[in-house]
């Protein structure tokens, strides 16, 4: 395939950036779309120019690091993949990809496609934990039992990997189905409800703090989430919100 790219390049966070165009030859069905961008590197690097700068890790779908925009979608095209899982087959010879890192105030851009989501980070500091004694008279958690609806829909949650696909696809960039999926983790179990209280308070109010947007109430969190992660989890919050305010 013969593909058009109009990539994002910005050479630190304080200059203004532009989308710029690189024609590419040679991209198979069967490459990844990291691959594809690592031979568009390969060929910048040997005519001497600056290799596109893109964040990745695993590869795998599981490190959440792979974030961008492609043709205004988060991961691009394909339903419930990362970037990194994506195939070049989901696109036709002749085509043209605009390539950009994700929007979001709270997700300032470091250097061309690479955004600073350490905003999640924080959010989670604030009360994505549970605190356990240690002190030799730990409980084994798998001896408190749990039901199976909970379990699964706390396993759920917690597939969550971060990448900040829902605050890209918000109008409001709004970071509730991340926040929501890591209140609701601990939520639905035993062993999270001691610190549930403070812990949605605390999270929602870093939430807000970084400067994420409202629910738009859209659900387009929902689709481009890569994990599938469930408007229900935003639900479950805010009555944990709800029902925490009332306490405090
Ligand atoms: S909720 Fe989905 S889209 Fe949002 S950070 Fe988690 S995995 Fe990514
Ligand atoms: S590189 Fe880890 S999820 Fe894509």
């Amino acid at each position: 395939m013969k593909l058009t790219l109009k990539i994002w390049r910005q050479k630190n966070a304080t200059t203004k950036g532009e989308l710029k165009t690189y024609p590419i030859d040679g991209v198979e069905g069967d490459m990844s779309f990291l691959e594809m961008l690592d031979v568009l590197n390969e060929g910048l690097i040997n005519k001497g120019e600056e290799p596109v700068v893109f964040d990745h890790d695993c590869r795998e779908g599981i490190c959440g690091s792979c974030s961008l925009q492609i043709n205004g979608e988060p991961h691009g095209p394909d339903r419930l993949v990362t970037t990194c899982q994506l195939h070049m087959r989901m696109f036709n010879d002749g085509d043209t990809i605009v390539i950009e890192p994700f929007r979001a105030k709270a997700f300032p851009v470091i250097k061309d496609l690479v955004v600073d989501r350490s905003a999640f980070d924080r959010i989670q500091q604030a009360g994505g934990y549970i605190s356990v004694n240690t002190s030799g008279n730990t409980v084994d958690a798998n001896t408190i039992p749990v039901n199976k609806h909970d379990a699964d829909e706390s396993f759920n949650a917690a597939t969550c990997i971060g990448c900040g696909a829902c605050v890209a696809a918000c109008k409001n960039a709004s970071a509730m189905l991340f926040t929501s999926a890591k209140v609701s983790q601990f939520a639905l179990l035993p062993q999270g409800r001691i610190e549930a209280t403070e812990r949605v308070l605390n999270m929602v109010a870093q939430m807000d703090k970084e400067g994420f947007g409202n629910c738009s109430n859209t659900g387009a969190c929902e689709i481009e989430c890569p994990k599938g992660i469930s408007l229900e989890n935003i639900a479950r919050m805010n009555r944990e919100y709800l029902s925490a305010s009332l306490k405090g």
